[in-house]
């Protein structure tokens, strides 16, 4: 039997997703949180379901963001709610490129036709080519991710208005990055608009492992999207170090004030090297620009320092993510000896 043949058309011409496994002494390609959250959970009952409404996480994450409970609805990581998202509304999905590869990724897989409109020299958005998109393909869905995944930029946020003022469907503000960007992101417009989405993630900040996502948006569309959502999609283990982590709102921003300002001192240092143009960056991670820049990521790579190759998405440039400050500093000392 063929099975090839048996698969929709739209999954035949997929590829699966690549989470590379690749080992190295200092890893920075994933935009992950070097600090781990020491979390202490007990009480797990392993033999009963978990609570399919997550009502405890989503009560302090509602108190947290100051919306209400019926606004917040938690995900398996942000990609299950993308998906979740585009599972409800369908296509046609708009989103600037580059940008996080899931948007594309889910569409296709669901059937969807997906456009990507290139962002502007300065990896803003491009308002008119954006918003003439926005007229002539009247899409479902506008993803943005602010800051944006792999550029480390947020994008204006006039624009971003302009984009929800001139939309009929839905604009998700994906704020992934939201907490290494200052200020209150996009939650702060949910009263205004009514077809705004905001996404957020526990990723970033120290809990890739336990896959927490959450969506903030008006009751209605909250109870639209959990149709379609898995009644058991958090665990009860996820469920309650979220919680854990959530109510730690001390520990949670001394870590993301050290990673903002090492940040801010690897920027500095790399822009003093010859040969490397860091971009500006209010994100875990900083893209930047080097001369042949596969065979810099293979060199850093025998060196032990592993980051994030997206020449392929932005000529020119690699990704490394924040670290310790000692894992900063043997990525500095690799990069100038490659170069
Ligand atoms: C912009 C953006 N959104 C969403 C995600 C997915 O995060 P999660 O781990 O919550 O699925 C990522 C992860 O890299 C991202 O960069």
């Amino acid at each position: 039997m063929n099975v090839s043949k048996l698969v929709r058309p739209n999954v035949r011409k997929l590829k699966a997703y690549e989470a590379k496994e690749t080992p190295a002494r200092v890893k920075l390609d994933a935009n992950e949180s070097p600090y781990g959250f020491p979390l202490n959970i007990k009480g797990i009952a392993t033999n009963r379901y978990p609570d399919p409404e997550a009502r405890r996480l989503r009560t302090a994450i509602a108190k947290q963001s100051a919306v209400k409970m019926d606004g917040v609805l938690m995900g398996n990581g942000s990609d299950e709610l993308i998906y979740y998202l585009i599972t409800t509304f369908g296509g046609p999905v708009l989103f600037p490129t580059p940008t996080f590869s899931m948007y594309g990724i889910i569409g296709q897989a669901l059937g969807v036709k997906t456009v990507g409109v290139p962002l502007d020299a300065d990896f803003d958005l491009d308002l008119k080519k954006m918003l003439a998109v926005v007229r002539k393909e009247k899409p479902r869905l506008v993803f943005l991710s602010s800051p944006n995944n792999p550029t480390g930029n947020c994008f204006s946020a006039d624009r971003i208005l302009k984009i929800i003022e001139a939309s009929k469907g839905l604009v998700v503000v994906d704020e992934a990055y939201q907490a290494f960007a200052g200020g209150k992101g996009f939650t702060a417009f949910l009263n205004d608009y009514d077809n705004l989405v905001v996404l957020r993630t526990l990723s970033k900040t120290g809990l890739a492992a336990i896959r927490v996502g959450y969506m903030i948006a008006r009751p209605e569309i909250v109870s639209e999207v959990n149709k379609v959502r898995l009644p058991f999609n958090l665990n009860s283990l996820s469920q309650a170090a979220a919680l854990e982590a959530v109510k730690s709102k001390a520990k949670m921003r001394a870590y993301v004030k050290a990673i903002s300002s090492e940040r801010d001192r690897l920027a500095r240092a790399m822009d003093g090297i010859d040969g490397v143009t860091p971009y500006p960056s209010e994100a875990n991670f900083i893209m930047f620009g080097v001369k042949s820049p596969k065979v810099k990521y293979k060199a850093l790579l025998k060196k032990g320092v592993l980051v994030r190759d997206i020449s392929a998405m932005v000529k020119g440039c690699l990704r490394v993510t924040v670290g310790t400050k000692t894992e900063n500093n043997a990525f500095l000392k690799a990069l100038k000896e490659t170069l």
